[in-house]
């Protein structure tokens, strides 16, 4: 965990100006910075960034967040990482609080980093000097641009190559890092011998690990680095970071089984394909990549190993579908995968292929029925049985609704009878009317003071301790008061966006973002709240008299008759 404290402090200290710049070029415009979205397809400028508050919004798309949200959104980060990332920009260091059982931690020194740039620059070099390997990759189509692109090396046979490139062998980032090996007699050698090396690479451009592939047959035919404090496997992807502005360009992702699938779909011109590290696509997989396009497509190889991954990918799908995203899956010929087919049909073909994608539903209810007759009780039973897990396990309401009723159907049972069977809460029914209470006199201006304290905190502290609001956005500004009010200290802007962002008060606030965005450098926020102060007394004085003048005055007691005529004397 990281202390909220932490997070605020690290809000002050960064320039979300400087921090977007650092992807997207902003200018200056008014009060604001403004750039075509990097989020969606625009051809004139719609984001804006407000250096003086903080934070960024898209008025064509409605993205809008913090200098942490942006990370997190651009580069596809978890909240952690763009705290670790951003808190790395400026010098900070990140405390974490005890972690909850169950959960490790491990510190990266930076040196292991740098190390790993060393020996990704030495296995670039010896590539340049074996005109074995150098052969090896043109043999596979790839250009001397594409290797550099992925800085594709080769680490020459011997055993203690690496000794040349750092101080001292014995040094424990070595092994750290996985690059060497420790026999049983304590004597240490290089993990990867004559193979061509795949430095695997996080968001932020760091090596983090390799994967070596042998030149002529040999076993094992990859090699990959081992799971270690900056390479866990089942979080990264191979190239990604090479492949993020196609995949915000195209907004899809495509997610390829082999390293060399990546690389040739690139040297195609297919750049917004990444990899699974030798593992399953994992859940984290799933929902990082949702965060970077609306359509992420899994194209495995045409064999059974293929097969059974694409149904694994599936599986870890479900839980992280988003309604209104796509997830597709492109089935290959039997004989091909992602290399060998663009390399033998191209890119427009493999283009059409991934055009023609099955969705995840068809994919879904196709393997479901696959093997189970339908026209017998026997077989319909078997398919809910099997399609049971599956159903459960999605969490998007709308995406859970249509595939319980294609299931039903295929049963040939409803919707509620299935998910009673499954003992599973229903989704999609109507729901029951709230008898609406009549917005009596909807006070004006509670957005506005919502917009008011959005843009000087400070200002809470000059609300009276007993107020009350009405209308559509009370339950966001009463929540915005209560959380000011937690505070030992005043917090800014983009403090309190931060804080809410995710809850159920986040597009309430965000649409008063955009609205501070219109006001001019000279809008007097503070004469605004008083202004809006005194209007939200007089308002509630009227009504508390209404209430009071419909009792009568033989129907109040003595406290509201005092209160009667206090009220009644003002204005
Ligand atoms: P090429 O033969 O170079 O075209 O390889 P590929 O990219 O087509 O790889 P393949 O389909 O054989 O394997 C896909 C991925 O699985 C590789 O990129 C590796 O990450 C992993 N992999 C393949 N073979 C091995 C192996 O022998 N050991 C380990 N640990 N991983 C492997
Ligand atoms: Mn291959």
């Amino acid at each position: 965990m990281i202390p909220k404290s932490f997070i605020q402090d690290l809000l002050n200290r960064l320039d979300i100006v400087d921090v977007i710049e650092r992807y997207v070029p902003l200018k200056k415009a008014g009060a604001n910075y403004a750039a075509c979205c990097p989020f969606h397809n625009e051809k004139s400028p719609s984001f804006t960034v407000s250096q003086s508050k903080q934070f960024y919004h898209c008025f064509g798309c409605g993205a809008h967040g913090t200098a942490i949200g942006f990370v997190m959104e651009h580069g596809g980060l978890g909240f952690v990482d763009a705290i670790e990332e951003l808190a790395n920009s400026v010098g900070m260091i990140v405390p974490h609080e005890a972690p909850a059982p169950g959960q490790t931690q491990h510190k990266v020194a930076p040196d292991l980093y740098e190390l790993m740039q060393s020996v990704t620059r030495y296995y670039r070099e010896q590539l340049k000097q074996s005109p074995r390997a150098i052969e090896y990759l043109k043999k596979r189509g790839l250009s001397g641009e594409i290797a550099a692109r992925f800085g594709i090396g080769y680490a020459p046979d011997g055993w203690q190559n690496l000794e040349s490139i750092v101080p001292n062998y014995q040094d424990s980032s070595l092994l750290e890092t996985g690059m060497v090996i420790v026999n049983e007699d304590g004597k240490r050698y290089d993990r990867f011998r004559d193979r061509i090396m795949f430095p695997i690479v996080n968001t932020r451009g760091q090596v983090i690990g390799f994967g070596g592939r042998v030149l002529d047959k040999g076993e094992p035919k990859y090699l990959n680095s081992p799971e270690t404090p900056l390479f866990e496997k089942g979080r990264e992807l191979y190239g990604l970071f090479q492949a993020q502005k196609a995949i915000r360009a195209h907004q899809t992702v495509l997610v390829v089984e082999g390293y060399m699938d990546v690389v040739a779909l690139a040297q195609h011109g297919v750049e917004y394909a990444v990899a699974t590290l030798g593992t399953a696509t994992t859940p984290y997989h799933v929902q990082k990549l949702l965060r970077l396009a609306e359509q992420v497509v899994f194209c495995f190889d045409g064999d059974k190993a293929g097969q059974k991954a694409a149904w694994r990918a599936l599986e870890n799908a479900l839980p992280q579908l988003v309604d209104g995203k796509r997830i597709g899956f492109l089935f290959l010929p039997v004989e091909h995968d992602p290399d060998s087919f663009i390399r033998e049909h191209g890119k427009e073909e493999f283009e059409q292929l991934l055009h023609d994608s099955l969705p995840l539903s068809g994919y879904l209810l196709r393997e479901l029925t696959a093997q189970v007759d339908l026209n017998t009780p026997e077989g319909r039973s078997a398919l809910l049985e099997r399609a049971k897990p599956l159903l459960i396990a999605i969490a998007a309401p709308a995406a859970a609704l249509l595939l319980r009723k294609e299931v039903a159907a295929l049963a040939g049972i409803t919707q509620a009878e299935l998910e009673g069977l499954y003992a599973i809460k229903p989704v999609g029914a109507p729901a029951r009317r709230v008898p609406q209470k009549a917005e009596r006199s909807a006070i004006t201006g509670v957005r506005s003071l919502l917009r008011c304290l959005l843009a000087k905190p400070e200002l809470a502290g000059e609300l009276p301790v007993e107020w009350h609001v009405e209308g559509n956005d009370a339950a966001a500004v009463e929540a915005l008061v209560e959380y000011l009010r937690e505070q030992d200290h005043v917090v800014s802007t983009a403090a309190i966006i931060q804080q809410f962002q995710g809850t159920p008060h986040e597009t309430v606030l965000a649409s008063a973002e955009a609205d501070i965005l219109q006001w001019g450098e000279e809008f007097d926020v503070a004469a605004e709240f008083l202004g809006l102060l005194s209007r939200l007394r007089d308002e509630q004085r009227k009504q508390q008299l209404q209430a009071l003048h419909a009792k009568g005055l033989k129907g109040m007691n003595e406290q509201e008759l005092a209160l009667y005529r206090q009220l009644s004397q003002r204005g």
